[in-house]
């Protein structure tokens, strides 16, 4: 492999810094060689504490047992708003975009104070206490905001379910971690088109015997269906309530939330993050990721459905008092300028993307960028997937105006924050790496057999020591946790992604070697999509592979058997493309169906993926050893149906 390109760290950023290259040297040594005192640091200096902990940090990776700061009382609310109002009260804590480029709104720390009080007062009038499960099923409105930050105040867990998913996979995620509350709005808005988000939860509810109410938000104001005995307007309940509300002292180890993922095998995981260790990881992170100065704007395009809407636009920047702005639309409506536009009108010096929302406007065309200066952006950055070079030189060259030094960030839902990521003022950057470890990140490369790799290598990439925003478990499932983490090489965390290092030490991710893929930043597993695939009375057998996909990183790829005596027609594929969107949402929406009337299996009847995904690339010619497969001629029959 030829070796890329060296952006060195702009000279103007050395003077303000929060950390220059020789601070990260001996930061990063430290956190390593005496980490429990280098953590320990952290944590006071970066968050309010009602009670220090007993110990810093307790693990154990054969077991699974996770804890930092046992023992240590706090709250994310807290940290998050009420400590900053001595200084902030009138600074601006979150700007609102909305999908209507005419509607926008500011609102103050001490507003955002009030709304999370009288919503957290008006959970708990409806009887949610400490430890119950709240769900959040909204559109990009403040009030999203505000609920995460109303269930942390007072104690209650939330899980937030992307607005995109659908009503049967929102119905299994209420289920699994039988929530009692689900927060919800009439509809929700992108690219002025009406998403039916109370419907939606209407036909969830009809199978979820946990759900005591839903507190629907008003946002576009069309008509929806209600049910007088269990819904509840916000507008109705929350605005009356009184604005002050004391926190719920929290040990750092309760759980703050939880966040549905896809794994290889199986129905989503429930990721359970905890207090303490996960907000000093978001606070930190985002200090010194995007080397947030005081009074600037940042802007994270994330929705607050995955993890990047919690860390990196809802608890980094607020627990360390920077104004985060909220966009409730897409990055094409009214047009591929929209992203530039709001950049201009709110003046964003920090701008947090994914590769796939870059490629896109890349491809609509340099001219949706001559129309805006972005003069403002000092930082750009980037989050999801692997960016291609190409996008890289784009964001650079043509977005930053070659000003703003990029930060690539590899994390996943389960690391709670950035891992693997350059400082703007201490790395030099490489297109399509992201580079080197953050504090306390210990990384490890492995070959399949567990061996640890040294120097330049490709392996399997483990991580053998814990930090403290790691994922403390899978909700209600310990065993799972287990076997789906610190099974694989015992006393590691695996990953699931493979990794190049290079002479330089630096880490390039080269996606997943586990079966599940990663469809415009967004985390899918071919489990899932087959499950539901088979679900459809028509399908006997489906096997679902990844493949390149010039906007989405990854495409999804599905080969299905049919029943004997089903048609193989074009009409069942549009079908069968709905039925996918219905179970599980937008989100999984097969790119390509191929129709497959035998399967290559092993003798043992094992689905070869290697030779679905060589076929799905359009590949042909290193197809490798077929010689295993019960019947070969199956491999030609599917060629010939491309
Ligand atoms: C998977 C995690 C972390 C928030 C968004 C996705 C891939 C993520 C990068 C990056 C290369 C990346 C990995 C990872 N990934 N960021 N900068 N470079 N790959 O969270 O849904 O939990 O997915 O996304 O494959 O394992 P997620």
């Amino acid at each position: 492999m030829s070796e890329a390109k060296i952006y060195p760290v702009f000279d103007a950023i050395k003077a303000t810094t929060h950390v220059t290259k020789e601070q990260y040297q001996a930061m990063y040594d430290r956190s390593l060689n005496d980490a429990d005192a280098f953590w320990a640091e952290q944590a006071e200096e970066h968050l309010d504490w009602y009670q220090p902990w007993d110990t810093v940090s307790k693990y154990d990776f054969h077991t699974a047992d996770i804890k930092w700061f046992a023992g240590g009382k706090l709250n994310v609310a807290y940290n998050c708003i009420d400590r900053h109002l001595p200084a902030r009260a009138e600074q601006t804590a979150i700007i609102w975009e909305g999908d209507d480029p005419n509607a926008s709104q500011h609102i103050t720390y001490q507003t955002l104070h009030d709304k999370v009080c009288q919503l957290a007062n008006a959970m708990r009038s409806l009887g949610i206490v400490k430890g119950d499960r709240v769900c959040l099923y909204m559109p990009m409105v403040p009030e999203a905001v505000y609920a995460m930050l109303a269930c942390a105040r007072i104690g209650a867990i939330h899980s937030v379910v992307f607005g995109g998913f659908s009503p049967d996979a929102l119905r299994g995620r209420i289920n699994d971690s039988e929530c009692k509350l689900v927060i919800t709005a009439d509809e929700g808005l992108r690219g002025a088109k009406p998403i039916p988000l109370k419907k939606n939860v209407d036909k969830a509810c009809e199978g979820t015997p946990s759900v005591e109410k839903i507190l629907v938000c008003q946002v576009t104001g069309n008509k929806v269906g209600w049910q007088d005995d269990r819904d509840v307007w916000y507008h109705d309940l929350v605005d009356f309530q009184e604005t002050s509300c004391e926190p719920e002292q929290m040990d750092a180890e309760d759980p703050l939330f939880i966040l549905y993922t896809s794994g290889s095998t199986g129905t989503p995981k429930g990721v359970m993050h905890t207090t303490g260790g996960y907000l000093l990881t978001a606070t930190m992170t985002f200090k010194y990721i995007f080397d947030y100065q005081e009074g600037e704007v940042y802007w994270c395009t994330a929705d607050v459905g995955w993890i990047t809407g919690h860390t990196y636009l809802t608890y980094g920047p607020l627990s360390n008092g920077a104004t985060t702005v909220v966009f409730e639309g897409v990055p094409t409506y009214p047009d591929a300028s929209r992203f530039w536009q709001v950049v201009d009108k709110h003046k964003v010096n920090i701008f947090y993307t994914a590769p796939t929302a870059l490629r896109a406007l890349m491809g609509a065309g340099d001219e949706y960028l001559e129309t805006t200066s972005r003069a403002s952006l000092r930082i750009l950055g980037t989050v999801g997937e692997p960016i291609n070079p190409e996008a890289w030189e784009w964001y650079f060259h043509k977005v930053g105006n070659e000003q703003c030094p990029i930060v690539d960030t590899w994390w996943q839902t389960e690391t709670g924050g950035a891992m693997i990521v350059p400082l703007p003022g201490a790395t030099p950057a490489k297109p399509g790496s992201a580079s080197l470890p953050f504090f306390g990140v210990e990384l490890a490369l492995l070959d399949d057999e567990g061996n640890v790799l040294q120097g330049e290598a490709s392996g399997n990439l483990a991580i053998p020591r814990s930090w403290p925003g790691q994922m403390r478990g899978v909700y209600n499932n310990p065993k799972r946790f287990h076997e789906a983490y610190f099974a694989m090489y015992p006393g590691y965390y695996f990953t699931g992604d493979g990794c190049r290092r290079d002479a330089d030490g630096y880490y390039w991710i080269t996606g997943r070697v586990d079966d599940v893929i990663n469809v415009s930043g967004h985390r899918m597993g071919t489990a899932e999509v087959e499950s539901a695939l088979v679900l459809h009375e028509a399908v006997a057998e489906a096997a679902v592979v990844g493949y390149p996909h010039d906007i989405k990183g990854q495409g999804i790829y599905a080969y299905v058997t049919l029943m004997a005596g089903e048609d193989y027609s074009d009409a069942l594929k549009a079908e069968l493309i709905k039925h996918v969107r219905k179970e599980i949402g937008p989100v999984a929406t097969p790119d390509v169906i191929h129709w497959a009337p035998g399967l290559p299996k092993t003798r043992s009847g094992k689905i070869m993926r290697r030779i679905l995904r060589k076929i799905a690339e359009d590949d042909y010619g290193s197809l490798g050893d077929t010689s295993t497969l019960a019947d070969p001629s199956v491999v030609d029959d599917l060629i010939s149906r491309r």
